[in-house]
């Protein structure tokens, strides 16, 4: 049995890891730092593409019949984050040392002075409980200031000596909703529709302290999935099945153990509140599991009201635990209504609405306003033509206040007109459908904090050395090569099988020196799941081992049979493939 790293240091060795051998640092480390940025080095790079890559495999291309892919700019003007409500509301708790000037996420020190979890609450009740606990820096015991809301927007301007404000988007999403409509007509105008975007997002956090888990600038993996919410039923039969879930309401009892419910029954029964939002949960715990996750080892907690985010009716995050930082979020699944279709209708004046036929068109009873030409042209004269398409922008509600009034004139469209020379009859028309706004289902991932969790889960010690068992799929470094020895008739094989498994896609190190133990301690150290080892059974047969990292079994292929060898095992779902 592997031997477990022992929990407390297990997070510092990780840690250790990750700059020794390439995976991450903290960012502009020369200057001494800045906090919330993170480098990743050449094999953090590669396991980042790779879990990206299994992203878009789970949540895009099995699903290419109902998602695409965008990419929309980081920066964003202000009016669509005032339309969007970042700008009013996508603000944390601010606490400042009056004595050392510290600044701290107030609910954050809250919570680690007092064990009271706090998240979401008012700024009210945070001030109240700094006071009713007489709360002290916990740097140098000053005193504390007031607690005030800060915006996490990082901001900056659009142009050459502009005034015109932009921002780094603090979300993919807000991109996919301004363009809906474009590539809603691109997808020839079909409902249900996914629009996925992986891209770089900035949120200026008030003063991130867990390394990898809280950037200040990090890659986002999200699907905004609109929706008739009255429409067709996912695709459960790719994926469906049973969901560990901590409703809010459970919560609010004092509950801290998840639930265990089949997911249809969970949105039959309102738990999920949208069929979508418990679908891409379903998806979201297969590709975690993927990651090298137990079923077992993670759960959907649902927000309470209070710490949702302004555009969610309903928010589960998916939560994992890993060593030093306990559960973490790792995706977060909001089901936004239609929200944010709504207020950048609200805010561009542009129609967001789509098309909803009906099954069979329907009989129903229209208002019509109807207007007396011959009075009002000789009323109103040349003026007659700009009046009436006026008289189209006015409420039926207005008209009719109007025309029913007692008056003998009244004021529509700015003119005064006799109120008889406009009147409302109802009609029957044949309606083949109505318009919709349509609702969206949101599951949202962070791509550097999975780099973090692949390594939490594969990191292991056996007899002293460092394994990383990295699942084979997202494994950054596929194959190492190894002469036996650093003889030259093996080293001339060996570099040979190297340049022909490069030059087939696949990322192989070649390493030939220092003992084959130690080659094969070095490769199992950053999760290389095979070695292939040319020996001097070589020379006579044209045959290597292939060793298998979790097992170090080893088999002998021949060497024109490597590759698809390699390809095989490669391929095989987690356990051995050997
Ligand atoms: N779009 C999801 C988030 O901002 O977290």
């Amino acid at each position: 049995m592997p031997e477990e790293a022992s929990f407390e240091d297990k997070y510092d060795k990780i840690v250790d890891l990750a700059k020794r051998r390439g995976f991450f640092w903290p960012s502009y480390e020369i200057y001494g730092g800045v906090a919330g940025f993170y480098d990743l080095g050449p094999l953090g790079t590669m396991l980042k593409i790779n879990i990206v890559n299994l992203w878009r495999e789970y949540f895009v291309l099995r699903h290419q019949d109902l998602v695409t892919e965008v990419e929309t700019p980081v920066i964003v003007p202000e009016v669509l984050l005032k339309a969007s409500g970042h700008l009013d509301h996508f603000t944390d708790p601010i606490i400042e040392c009056l004595s050392c000037g510290r600044k701290y996420r107030a609910d954050h020190l809250i919570e680690e002075a007092t064990g009271l979890k706090v998240e979401g609450r008012s700024i009210e009740e945070l001030n109240e409980i700094v006071k009713n606990k007489g709360l002290k820096c916990p740097q140098c015991g000053g005193e504390l200031s007031e607690v005030r809301t800060f915006n996490l927007l990082f901001k900056t301007t659009i142009g050459p000596y502009s005034s015109d404000a932009g921002y780094l988007r603090p979300e993919a999403a807000q991109g996919m909703f301004v363009s809906f409509k474009r590539v809603f007509v691109s997808m020839r105008e079909k409902l249900p529709l996914g629009i996925a975007q992986i891209g770089r997002v900035a949120r200026n956090e008030i003063s991130p302290r867990q390394g990898m888990i809280r950037l200040r600038e990090f890659t986002i993996m999200e699907i905004e999935f609109f929706h008739d919410p009255e429409g067709e039923d996912p695709p459960w039969d790719r994926f469906s099945g049973k969901l560990r879930l901590l409703p809010a309401e459970l919560r609010q009892k004092g509950e801290e153990n998840p639930i265990e419910i089949d997911v249809i029954e969970a949105v039959r029964e309102g738990i999920i509140k949208n069929k979508w939002l418990g679908y891409w949960m379903c998806v979201a715990r297969e590709f975690v599991k993927e990651l090298g996750v137990g079923y077992g080892e993670m759960y959907f907690e649902e927000k309470m009201p209070y710490e949702r985010a302004h555009y969610s009716a309903q928010t589960f995050d998916q939560l994992v635990r890993i060593s030093r930082w306990g559960w973490i979020e790792v995706s977060g699944h909001a089901y936004r209504t239609d929200y944010d279709l709504r207020r950048h209708m609200e805010f561009s004046g542009q129609d967001m609405t789509i098309f909803k036929p009906f099954k069979e068109p329907k009989i129903v009873e229209v208002e019509k306003v109807v207007v007396d030409k011959s009075t009002l042209g000789r009323l109103l004269g040349h003026h007659l033509t700009s009046f009436l398409e006026a008289l189209k922008n006015v409420s039926i509600e207005e008209i009719k206040k109007a025309v029913t009034s007692s008056e003998e004139t009244v004021v529509i469209a700015g003119v005064r007109v006799p109120r008889t020379a406009i009147s409302i009859v109802k009609e029957t028309e044949k309606v083949a459908g109505t318009r919709i706004i349509p609702h969206v289902a949101e599951p949202s991932f962070g791509a550097e904090r999975l780099v973090l969790l692949v390594l939490d889960k594969a990191y292991t010690e056996e007899e002293g050395r460092i394994v990383l068992k990295i699942p084979r799929k997202i494994a950054p470094v596929k194959v190492a090569v190894f002469p036996l020895l650093e003889r030259e008739e093996l080293v001339r094989v060996a570099r040979r099988i190297y340049a022909e498994l490069m030059s087939l896609g696949l990322t192989v190190i070649y390493d030939e020196s220092g003992s084959i133990g130690r080659r094969y301690a070095r490769a199992d150290e950053i999760g290389v799941p095979y070695a292939i080892t040319v020996d001097f059974q070589t020379l006579s047969d044209d045959t290597v081992t292939i060793r298998e990292r979790d097992t170090r079994k080893q088999i002998r292929v021949s060497i024109k049979n490597v590759y698809s060898e390699l390809s095989r095992m490669l391929h095989q779902p987690e356990s051995s493939a050997l």
